[in-house]
């Protein structure tokens, strides 16, 4: 926190905002409007995204004073691996819309800082070269469902493969949300064929797309359509689009992705296969109720991610954090329960331990500051965060993460 602290009174200006706000409006200069429509946007109305933000200005932090908090510890432990802080960044899919190689530049980042990416199912570097960029540090994997189940197993075994600390399975995006600001511009890059390295670089895929490029009288409708976008993509997006995927992508790749990436029929009997399936341990993202926490728990796995995937998905859902409180307080202290959607600052990461997360991840946020400025952008974005989350500690007399009780904050007066 002090480096941070000392440039900015020293009058040195960073290359990336210190604020959220700033870092928007910067990140929004830096990007097409296709891109940004598909990054910052959420689903519908965008009131689950509004709801997200408005859920933590309904807590106060309570500051305690005379504490002594000088020397602080922000490390923790989730899953059996310390962490330098309760920070973890969050699976973006297409992310090459704000610059190329987005996925290893942000793993750089994430590296730089010891902090752990979770790379996306939809990302845009397949997961080995991602980890290859990484090190020593903590990379997890996300699992989008797929219909076809050699390639759910595939997926698993390279992510035991590159070493990944966990298996998290995405459940709220079984098919993807009414996003109007996408649609209106007619460019979402996902049926677009933009993000799918994991897919083109997996030998299961490879087989699959071969297989049905045999049998080109089955083709599925959505063909010439997808085709034709792509088209429109490349054009929208000179280099990063074909630079990401390296060579144009055969035709039956994109028309396999399409077909295979995901599987709305996912169910709680499918999810009950993971814990035989893998030797990691599993975490499922998007689980907002207590109802599907304590069925998760249920069937073994090791962790949740509290998410309503930064609004993206269901307009007027409940917001993660409101969630996470309902969640914590069935469920008692010991389930390890992760929190996104809406984390912005320090002090946001404060409250969302406080009421009960064992840590966060940052999703819009780190994609800005790769937007910005690359891979050091990602890891300034960070730091930022983690410095403020230091202060807050140091002012409100929190020496370690486990001092972050629920006693450090309370709900407005009236409204939680
Ligand atoms: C996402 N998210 C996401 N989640 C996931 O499990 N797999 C994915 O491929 C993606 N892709 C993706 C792309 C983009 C552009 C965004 C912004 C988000 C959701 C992400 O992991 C996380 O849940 C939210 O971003 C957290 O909310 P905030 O921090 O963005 O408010």
């Amino acid at each position: 926190q002090s480096t941070i602290y000392r440039a900015g009174t020293l009058g040195r200006r960073p290359v990336v905002p210190t604020d959220f706000a700033e870092l928007e409006r910067r990140a929004k200069r830096a990007s097409s409007a296709e891109a940004w429509a598909y990054v910052a946007g959420g689903a519908g109305e965008g009131r689950t995204m509004r709801r997200n933000r408005a859920a933590f200005d309904r807590w106060a932090i309570v500051p305690r004073m005379a504490a002594g908090a000088v020397d602080r510890d922000l490390s923790t432990e989730v899953l059996g691996t310390r962490l330098p802080s309760p920070l973890l960044l969050a699976p973006v899919g297409a992310g090459a819309l704000m610059g190329r190689d987005s996925d290893i530049a942000i793993a750089t980042g994430a590296a730089a800082t010891g902090t752990p990416y979770i790379f996306s199912n939809q990302g845009c570097n397949p997961m080995e070269e991602c980890a290859a960029a990484m090190g020593e540090t903590p990379r997890w994997f996300q699992l989008y469902w797929s219909k076809d189940e050699r390639l759910v197993d595939s997926l698993i075994a390279r992510a035991e493969a590159i070493g990944a600390g966990a298996l998290v399975v995405t459940l709220d995006t079984t098919v993807l949300g009414w996003r109007p600001q996408d649609l209106n511009l007619g460019s979402l890059p996902f049926a677009k064929g933009l993000g799918i390295a994991q897919y083109t670089s997996d030998p299961v895929f490879q087989e699959i797309a071969a297989e049905r490029a045999r049998q080109p009288r089955e083709r599925p409708k959505v063909t010439l359509g997808a085709i034709r976008a792509l088209l429109a993509m490349s054009r929208n997006h000179p280099g990063s689009f074909w630079d990401n995927l390296r060579s144009p992508i055969p035709r039956a790749s994109v028309e396999t992705f399409l077909d295979i990436y995901s599987n709305p029929g996912l169910s709680w009997e499918h999810l009950a296969t993971l814990k035989r399936r893998t030797s990691l341990p599993v975490v499922l993202k998007g689980i907002v109720t207590v109802a599907d926490a304590r069925r998760a728990f249920e069937i073994g796995v090791d962790a949740l991610v509290v998410s309503n995937h930064g609004g993206r998905q269901v307009d007027n859902a409940v917001a993660s954090l409101d969630a996470l409180v309902e969640i914590r307080a069935a469920l008692g202290p010991e389930p390890a329960l992760l929190l996104d959607s809406g984390i912005r600052t320090g002090a946001d990461v404060f409250t969302a331990l406080a009421l009960g997360a064992d840590a966060v991840l940052l999703g819009r946020p780190h994609l800005y500051g790769f937007a910005l400025a690359g891979a050091h952008g990602v890891a300034e974005v960070i730091r930022n965060v983690v410095a403020e989350l230091d202060l807050t500690m140091a002012l409100t007399g929190a020496r370690t993460i486990a001092d972050i009780t629920r006693d450090r904050v309370r709900a407005e007066p009236g409204t939680a």
